[in-house]
Formats: structure tokens, C-alpha cells, sequence
């Protein structure tokens, strides 16, 4: 019996669930607000939806954490999107305050469980979840590689015409800013990307991933992406509910892998029912180790930021 919870049904949280329940993965998806009815609705109209979809997956809409009772993994998408001009970091305190009293209430029923942040300034949040949870830092951890990684893909396959499914694309480091793309492992039709695409091209594409999430926040004008991003964080809960030991990018806790230490960064890991069961070590360039070192600091200077909110 295999059960996942998401907090927040907003276009994030709505969105996973319905891929979640969609793939018929696991048992139960309870989907919780603080909005009464919002998620009792949208539970509703999903399910309403599996005589045609042909899958079975039961949806709880809820406000009520005790329905959350004994997840196997618990998705954090609550908090607010960002606003066009709006930094990730200008979002801090408002979701640092949203994500500590969740965590609060997600310990409290689901003890256990593996905790999937999403909501944003990614880094900090991720921290803090670890933080309030007590929970072992390898049972939480982040999502944003996958969804870069994702998005790289995408640029790449639109430059080449490459057919999607052929193209392998990495992305490390924070989320953001300090994301570090990785040319150098990046392959196309088992291709080396360099191969495929002159230098100055590659710079261009790597550019339009770091910007990917404002690119969408300016074209929306309210909210934020969640198509993608929702793909990428119902991935992670499937790979832990069927502790498929798959290496993918995600924003772990870092134990001296790249001589790195005591910060959440966008790495490659093996995800099991444990959450984090190893950071993947991969050979870097110089210059990409360079940047997965540079991120660390910065993601180090941005959770010190967090001392400076009253929580
Ligand atoms: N508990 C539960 N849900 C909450 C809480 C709370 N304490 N506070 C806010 N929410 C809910 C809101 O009621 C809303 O339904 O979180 C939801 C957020 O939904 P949207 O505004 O649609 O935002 P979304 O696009 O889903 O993004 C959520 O993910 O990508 C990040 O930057 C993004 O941090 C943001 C998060």
C-alpha cells in the first residue's frame, strides 16, 4: 500500500497529483490547502476523469492533515509562485513561514516519510524542511534538476531536431542563478553534444536554461511554470515508491562528494524508498567543477539568509 501526499493545489500541486494518479503508481494520492474545497473539488473532478483516462488511482482532496496520515512521500509545493520582476529570493520569507508550518504538520502524521520539496527559493526551502523535520538529510530533499535538466533537453532538441527522447541532458548546481549545465556529459543521438552544436550555440542554450523558469513567468504574466516542474517532481515520488534506484538530478544533501559539505545541491543521486540513497560522483571539466563549487557557496550565503527571518 503505497501513499502520496501533496501539500498545496495550486497549478504545481494539482498538476503532480494528476500525473501521479494518472500513472497508476501508487495506492492514494491525498492532495491538502489551506483554501476549504479547493482540493475536495479538484479531487473530484480527477477522479470523475478515470473512466476515461483507464486509470484507477483514488484522489483525496482534504484540509485535513490526518487524512495525510502515513505517507510514504510527502510533495511540498505549498507557497506563492513567483511574480513577473520577482526574484526567487524576494519569495523567501513569505514561503519560509508556509513550508516550516507544513513540515510541522507533515512530522506530526507521517513520521516516516520521504519529504519532496518544490516551493521556492528551492536551496533555502529544502534546508529548512531538513531543518524543522529532524528528519535524516537523505529522507528530504529537492527538485529542480530534473526539471533544468528537462528544459535544457527541450533547447537542444529544438536547435537540432533531434528527436526529444534521444537527447541525454545534465544540469547540477542550485536552482537558478548558479545552475550549472554540463555540456561535456550532454549527449545528442549518442552524440557528444559538442559534436552537434558549435560552442557559441551551446553558451546560447545553457543561458536560456539558467533564465527557463522567468522566461515562462514573463510569457504568464501570473504564476509560474508547473507543466514541466510537475513532471519532474511526480517522477521523483514514483522513483522512490518503487525504489527504482534510478541516478537522477536533485537537490541533495552534500557529504563531501566533489569535496563539498553540509549543503542541499542539484546533483546526481540514486532515489530509493529511503529518498537519497548516494550522490553520483561524475567526471567533470575543470571549469563545470569550478561551477558546482561556486554554487555551494552561493547556495551556503543564501541559506544564511534564513537566520535573518523570524520564523
Ligand atoms: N498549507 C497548504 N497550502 C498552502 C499554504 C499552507 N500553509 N499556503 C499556501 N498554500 C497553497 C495556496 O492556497 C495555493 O493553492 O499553495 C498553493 C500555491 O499554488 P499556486 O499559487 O498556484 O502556486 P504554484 O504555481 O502551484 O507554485 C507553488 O512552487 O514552483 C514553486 O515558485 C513556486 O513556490 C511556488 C510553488
Amino acid at each position: 500500500m503505497s501513499k502520496v501526499t501533496v501539500v498545496g493545489a495550486g497549478k504545481y500541486g494539482s498538476t503532480t497529483v494528476q500525473r501521479l494518479a494518472e500513472w497508476d503508481v501508487v495506492d492514494e494520492v491525498v492532495m491538502t490547502d489551506i483554501v476549504e474545497g479547493l482540493p475536495q473539488g479538484l479531487a473530484l473532478d480527477m477522479n470523475q476523469s478515470r473512466p476515461v483516462t483507464g486509470h484507477r488511482t483514488l484522489v483525496v482532496g482534504t484540509n485535513d492533515y490526518a487524512d495525510s496520515a502515513g505517507s510514504d512521500v510527502v510533495i511540498i509545493t505549498a507557497g506563492l509562485p513567483r511574480k513577473p520582476g520577482m526574484s526567487r529570493m524576494d519569495l523567501l520569507e513569505v514561503n519560509a513561514k508556509i513550508v516550516k508550518s507544513v513540515t510541522e504538520d507533515i512530522v506530526r502524521y507521517s513520521p516516516d516519510a520521504v519529504i519532496i520539496v518544490v516551493t521556492n527559493p528551492l536551496d533555502q526551502m529544502t534546508t529548512l524542511a531538513a531543518e524543522v523535520s529532524g528528519f535524516p538529510r537523505n529522507r528530504v530533499f529537492g527538485q529542480a534538476g530534473i526539471l533544468d535538466s528537462s528544459r535544457f533537453a527541450h533547447f537542444i532538441s529544438e536547435k537540432t531536431g533531434a528527436d526529444i527522447q534521444s537527447i541525454e541532458a545534465v544540469t547540477l548546481g542550485s536552482h537558478g542563478e548558479t545552475m550549472v549545465p554540463v555540456p561535456s556529459l550532454c549527449r545528442v543521438d549518442d552524440k557528444p553534444l559538442a559534436e552537434v552544436l558549435d560552442p557559441g550555440t551551446i553558451d546560447d542554450l545553457v543561458d536560456r536554461t539558467r533564465k527557463g523558469g522567468a522566461e515562462i513567468v514573463g510569457l504568464l504574466k501570473t504564476g509560474s511554470a508547473y507543466y514541466a516542474p510537475s513532471a519532474a517532481a511526480a517522477y521523483m515520488a514514483k522513483a522512490v515508491v518503487e525504489n527504482s534506484a534510478e541516478k537522477l538530478p536533485v537537490c541533495a544533501w552534500m557529504t563531501g562528494e566533489y569535496g563539498i559539505d553540509d549543503v542541499y545541491l542539484g546533483v546526481i543521486a540514486e532515489i530509493g524508498s529511503g529518498g537519497v540513497q548516494r550522490v553520483v560522483e561524475l567526471e567533470l571539466t575543470d571549469e563545470e567543477a569550478t561551477g558546482l563549487a561556486e554554487a555551494a557557496v552561493a547556495v551556503k550565503e543564501k541559506v544564511e539568509d534564513l537566520a535573518q527571518i523570524d520564523l
